[in-house]
């Protein structure tokens, strides 16, 4: 068996003295106070954003996981639903224990047999008083269409872009050595942990009458009722002598004869997660049922951004107070919708040549103007946002008008095709130095289509500076983001240009 670490999940350098500070603010003593490691899928490529969000937003310093696309940080239990706004975060789950460099055994069953041991001896009493307090917080899975299955309109849509409808991959999908397989087996009677009084007292500062008796009955409820679970292996490494399944049934198997708990595969209430990454493991309990990229859009286009990834990109401008934000190819608007949420104080633009897409964005922003309203019980008060059919090649915006460009270009595979991007790409570019003021002006652009941006790109460096590169999977396919400052050369029209060049 491998070892148990007993120290703690994160190391001290790692961790800082945030969750101190924390616990300071509270007005509570460190003693009063839970701290718990947090672990958070994010969007790849942008995990140093997702940490920087954490330190603006929690106060806590973030560790950047070996594993692509994770993120660790400690917090203090009462700052759950804290955790829950960020804006960088796919999934969270509450780690029960790492083991950074786990020794497996040499054979299977000496492996599998490790793993059974492993669920009675691990600290599993402050996760799942975190699971519990979550209940508040965790928003259910909603049914959704499979996303390969496009909506007629949408099929026209992509075919009226000249590009043919694909099936869509997952990251999951196409990582090559990952496997995500999940347990069930046979039933029992459940063997909940108590909550301790302090935790029960402890209501988050934005806690309601209402969320506070939803969470009293559920936690009655949960104290009653025999507990269902399942458990996720998550593994990725070509050195293990076991499978995903085999970890999964016999890791789950010793978990359900530790706590009595009846194992679901899908109408669950406590997920265990088993995340085997090379040598290291982490187990964890998930807070979150839907990952949370899928906030608030209700009507999703053939290639709708990821949430987390349009932050992402937001992000990496650094918007301040008043600047118009325009995103030129906005499909169903995700870039917009995430930047009106974050940066309400500036003013987004949103446009496609698309009809179609601009009515999509337009639902989206609606949508999330009568939730607002409805939320705070206020009367329907226009958002900072306009929703505009144009052509990125001729912009109805005045030349030098702009802060910040955001947008993810058709790659030529959904939407579009590559031949057209190499007329396409330029034009967008010259545009978009167009309107962008000269010496402050910034853009983000993603794009797969790599070779044909660059060359466009270094046709262009008298108006863009390419300062910044980050490599992001995009449902599998190699993409990245690009950040371009406008530098101060004032735009001259293409002809006059061309002749500046010459000479
Ligand atoms: C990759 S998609 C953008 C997806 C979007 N981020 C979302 O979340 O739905 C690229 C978009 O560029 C638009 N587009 C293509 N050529 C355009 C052009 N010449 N002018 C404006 N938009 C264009 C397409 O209609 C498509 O909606």
């Amino acid at each position: 068996m491998a070892e148990v670490e007993q120290t703690p999940t994160l190391t001290p350098e790692a961790v800082g003295d945030e969750p101190q500070k924390a616990a300071d603010r509270s007005g509570k003593s460190s003693s009063e106070q839970l701290v718990v490691t947090i672990g958070a899928t994010v969007p790849t490529g942008f995990e140093a954003t997702a940490a920087d969000e954490v330190r603006e937003k929690l106060a806590s310093r973030a560790k950047i996981s070996k594993e692509r696309g994770k993120i660790y940080f400690e917090i203090s239990i009462e700052y759950l639903a804290q955790v829950h706004s960020l804006r960088s975060v796919d999934n969270l789950f509450v780690v029960v224990q790492e083991f950074r460099d786990y020794q497996f055994k040499e054979t299977k069953e000496d492996t599998l047999k490790d793993f059974k041991e492993l669920a009675g001896k691990l600290p599993w009493s402050d996760p799942l008083k975190v699971w519990e307090r979550n209940i508040n917080y965790k928003k259910k899975k909603t049914i959704r269409k499979k996303p390969q299955q496009h909506t007629p309109s949408q099929e026209k849509e992509a075919k009226s872009q000249g590009g043919p409808i694909i099936k869509k991959g997952t990251e999951e999908e196409l990582s090559q050595f990952t496997e995500n397989l999940v347990l069930y087996s046979g039933e029992s009677q459940s063997k909940i942990p108590e909550e301790s009084p302090s935790a029960n007292k402890d209501e988050g500062p934005n806690t309601s009458e209402k969320e506070k008796k939803v969470d009293e009955t559920q936690k009655e409820e949960a104290k009653t009722k025999v507990l269902k679970f399942r458990v996720t292996c998550n593994r990725a490494g070509d050195k293990h002598n076991f499978t995903s399944n085999e970890a999964a049934r016999d890791f789950g198997g010793a978990v359900q004869d530790y706590f009595n708990w009846k194992a679901d595969m899908t109408n669950f209430d406590v997920e265990v997660l088993l995340n085997i990454h090379q040598s290291e493991i982490i187990v964890g309990i998930a807070l979150t049922e839907e990952s949370l990229h899928r906030r608030n859009i209700i009507e999703f286009g053939p290639t709708t951004l990821r949430s987390t990834l349009a932050y992402g990109m937001l992000r990496l401008c650094s918007p301040q107070l008043g600047d118009v934000i325009v995103d030129p190819m906005c499909g169903s608007g995700a870039i917009s919708i995430e930047g009106i949420c974050e940066w309400p104080n500036c003013y987004h633009i949103a446009g496609d040549n698309n009809p179609l897409a601009v009515k999509r964005a337009s639902s989206n922003i609606w949508s999330l103007m009568t939730r607002n309203s409805t939320k705070e019980r206020k009367p329907t008060i226009g958002l900072p946002v306009d929703s505009i059919q144009w052509d990125i090649c001729n912009l109805p915006l005045r030349t030098s008008s702009v802060d910040i460009i955001v947008s993810d270009m058709p790659f030529g595979k959904r939407i579009g095709s590559r031949k057209k991007n190499w007329d396409l790409y330029p034009f967008c570019l010259q545009e978009m130095s167009r309107v962008c003021k000269p010496g402050t002006g910034r853009a983000v652009l993603l794009t797969q289509d790599r070779k044909c941006f660059i060359k466009a790109l270094s046709k262009m460096c008298d108006v863009w500076r390419k300062v910044q590169t980050a490599w992001v999977n995009i449902g599998g396919l190699h993409a990245a983001v690009y950040l371009l400052k406008r530098t101060p050369q004032v735009f001259i029209q293409p002809g006059e240009r061309e002749k500046g060049i010459a000479l």
